[in-house]
C-alpha cells in the first residue's frame, strides 16, 4: 500500500476531474492522488501531466491509504447515481473526521440527504457548486462549498489555493451547511440562463432592426464590454459572433441549430423558487425560453401565424443600440435581484447561515457569471447586508432611473415588431409589479373569494373577510384560509 502523502484526492478523471486536479497539484503544499474507475484513463492524466507529481491508486484502498488525515478527496463524476456510488465506496475506505467533497452539479436536495446520511458514519460530506467550466477547473474557477464548519477547517485553505482570485480575495468562501453549496450553485445557474438569454435578446433585435451583420455586432459587444456590462459572458458573445463557419463560410450563428438545450439546473432554479414563492421572471422566461426553442414540431406549424404587417426597422441605429444597451444592464439588474431573493428565501427555509454579500464576491472571478457588477452587489450587500431589495439599492436604482425609458422603448418595439424578447419584457413587468402601490392581485381575492370562498383583507381594518356572493352578498368576517 502506499504511504499517506497526499493532502487531497480526486476521484473522476474526465476533463473537469482532471484539470482540477491539475489546478490542485500546481499549487504550493499540495500532493494530489488520483483515482478513476478505469485505471486506463488514471494513466493516461499521469502520462500527460508528469510534472503534476500526482499519487495515482487502482482501488479505492490504495486511494485512501495515500492520503492524509482527515483523509479528504473531490468527487468530479457527472451528477447523479455515478455520485452515489462514489460516495458508497468512499464511505467503506473513509474513517470519522475525514472529507467527501461532491464537485458536481448536484440537485441541493440530493445534497441534503446524501450530507445527513454520511454524516451518521461520522465523515464528513461537502456538496461543493465549482463553477467555470474545463478552464475554470484549472486555471481557478468560483468554489461555492456547503458542508460542516469541521470540514471547512481543513478543505478551506485547500479549495482557496485553488480558487481564482477577484479584487485580490479568493473566489470562494463556506457558504452554509449541508446543501447551501449546491443551491447557490444552481442559484448561480440561474442567473446565468437569465444573463445568457438576455444577452441573445440584445443580439437578435440589433441584428433584425439594423440589419448588421454578427461581426458588426461582434464589435458592439466588444465595446460594451468596456463598461458597466463587462462580463466573461458579454466576452464570449463578441468571439462567437465573430466565428466563421468554415465548411459554409458563413457566419457560425447562421448555421448553428436554433433549438438550445439545457441540463436542467435553470429548470431546478426555477422550480425551487415557485415552491419558495419567489418570483424569478427573468430566469424562468430563460428557461422557458430555451424550452420554445426546443419544439421545432410545435414551432413548423406556427410558423404560419401572423405576425405584425410591418417590417422592423429602425431609423436611428445608434440611439436603438444604446437603448438596447441600457435595457439588457436594467434586466441583468432585476436578474440577479430575483437571483440574490431566492438564495434569501432558501436560506430561510433550509436554515442556512448565507453571506449574499460573500456570495457577491466570489462571484467576481472564475464562474461563467463573472462581472465587474458584481463588485457593485457586493458594495451594495457590504453598505447594507440586510438589503431587502438589490434593485432599490442606490447604486442600482439610479442606473435603473437612468435605463427605463431606454427599457420600455426597446419592449415596446421588440412587441410592435413580433420579435419575441420574454426575458426584457418579463423583466420590466417585474420591475414595475414590485415598484407598484397598487396591484390587480385585489381583483384576484375577490375572485378566488366569489368561487371558493378563500377570504381576503382589506385595506382599512383588520380580519379576514368572505363575502356571501351567492347570497344577499354581505361581508363577514371569516376564518384566515391563506
Ligand atoms: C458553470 C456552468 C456549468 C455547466 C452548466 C451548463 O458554472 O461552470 O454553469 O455548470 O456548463 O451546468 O448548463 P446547461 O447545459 O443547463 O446550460
Amino acid at each position: 500500500m502506499p504511504e499517506a502523502s497526499a493532502n487531497i484526492g480526486v476521484v473522476g478523471l474526465a476533463v473537469m476531474g482532471s484539470n482540477l486536479a491539475r489546478n490542485l497539484a500546481s499549487r504550493e503544499g499540495n500532493t494530489v492522488a488520483i483515482f478513476n474507475r478505469s485505471y486506463e484513463k488514471t494513466q493516461g492524466v499521469l502520462d500527460a501531466h508528469p510534472e503534476a507529481g500526482f499519487i495515482p491508486a487502482s482501488t479505492y484502498e490504495e486511494f485512501a491509504a495515500s492520503l492524509q488525515k482527515p483523509r479528504t478527496a473531490i468527487i468530479m463524476v457527472k451528477a447523479g447515481a455515478g455520485t452515489d456510488a462514489v460516495i458508497q465506496a468512499l464511505t467503506e475506505v473513509f474513517e470519522p473526521g475525514d472529507i467527501i467533497v461532491d464537485g458536481g452539479n448536484a440537485y441541493f436536495p440530493d445534497t441534503i440527504r446524501r450530507e445527513k446520511a454520511v454524516r451518521e458514519t461520522g465523515i464528513n460530506f461537502v456538496g461543493a457548486g465549482i463553477s467555470g467550466g474545463e478552464e475554470g477547473a484549472l486555471l481557478g474557477p468560483s468554489i461555492m462549498p456547503g458542508g460542516s464548519d469541521e470540514s471547512w477547517v481543513t478543505l478551506g485553505p485547500i479549495l482557496k489555493s485553488i480558487a481564482a482570485v477577484a479584487e485580490g480575495e479568493p473566489c470562494v468562501t463556506h457558504i452554509g451547511h449541508d446543501g447551501a453549496g449546491h443551491f447557490v450553485k444552481m442559484v448561480h445557474n440561474g442567473i446565468e440562463y437569465a444573463d445568457m438569454q438576455l444577452i441573445a435578446e440584445a443580439y437578435d433585435l440589433i441584428r433584425r432592426g439594423t440589419g448588421k451583420s454578427p461581426a458588426e455586432i461582434a464589435e458592439i459587444f466588444a465595446e460594451w464590454n468596456k463598461g458597466e456590462l463587462e462580463s466573461y459572458l458579454i466576452e464570449i458573445t463578441a468571439e462567437v459572433l465573430r466565428q466563421v463557419d468554415a465548411s459554409t463560410g458563413k457566419p457560425l450563428v447562421d448555421v448553428i441549430l436554433d433549438q438550445a438545450g439545457a441540463k436542467g439546473t435553470g429548470a431546478w432554479t426555477v422550480q425551487t423558487a415557485l415552491s419558495l414563492g419567489v418570483p424569478v421572471s427573468g430566469i424562468a422566461e430563460a428557461t422557458f425560453a430555451r424550452s420554445l426553442s426546443s419544439h421545432p414540431e410545435q414551432r413548423a406549424v406556427a410558423v404560419n401565424l401572423p405576425g405584425p404587417d410591418d417590417a422592423f426597422a429602425v431609423t436611428d441605429h445608434d440611439a436603438f443600440i444604446e437603448d438596447v444597451r441600457l435595457a439588457l444592464y436594467a434586466s441583468k439588474i432585476v436578474a440577479y435581484s430575483q437571483g440574490f431573493d431566492e438564495i434569501r428565501a432558501g436560506a430561510a427555509e433550509y436554515g442556512w447561515n448565507i453571506d449574499l454579500g460573500a456570495v457577491s464576491k466570489i462571484w467576481r472571478g472564475g464562474c461563467i457569471i463573472r462581472a465587474q457588477f458584481l463588485n457593485r452587489i457586493a458594495d451594495a450587500y457590504a453598505e447594507n447586508a440586510d438589503l431587502p431589495v438589490l434593485m432599490t439599492a442606490p447604486y442600482f436604482a439610479d442606473a435603473i432611473a437612468g435605463s427605463q425609458a431606454s427599457w420600455r422603448r426597446v419592449v415596446v418595439a421588440a412587441a410592435t415588431a413580433g420579435i419575441p424578447a420574454p426575458a426584457f419584457s418579463s423583466s420590466l413587468s417585474y420591475y414595475d409589479g414590485i415598484r407598484a402601490d397598487r396591484l390587480p392581485a385585489a381583483l384576484v381575492q375577490g375572485q378566488r373569494d366569489f368561487f371558493g370562498a378563500h377570504t381576503y383583507k382589506r385595506i382599512d381594518k383588520e380580519g379576514t373577510f368572505h363575502t356571501l356572493w351567492s347570497g344577499d352578498r354581505t361581508e363577514i368576517e371569516a376564518e384566515d384560509t391563506h
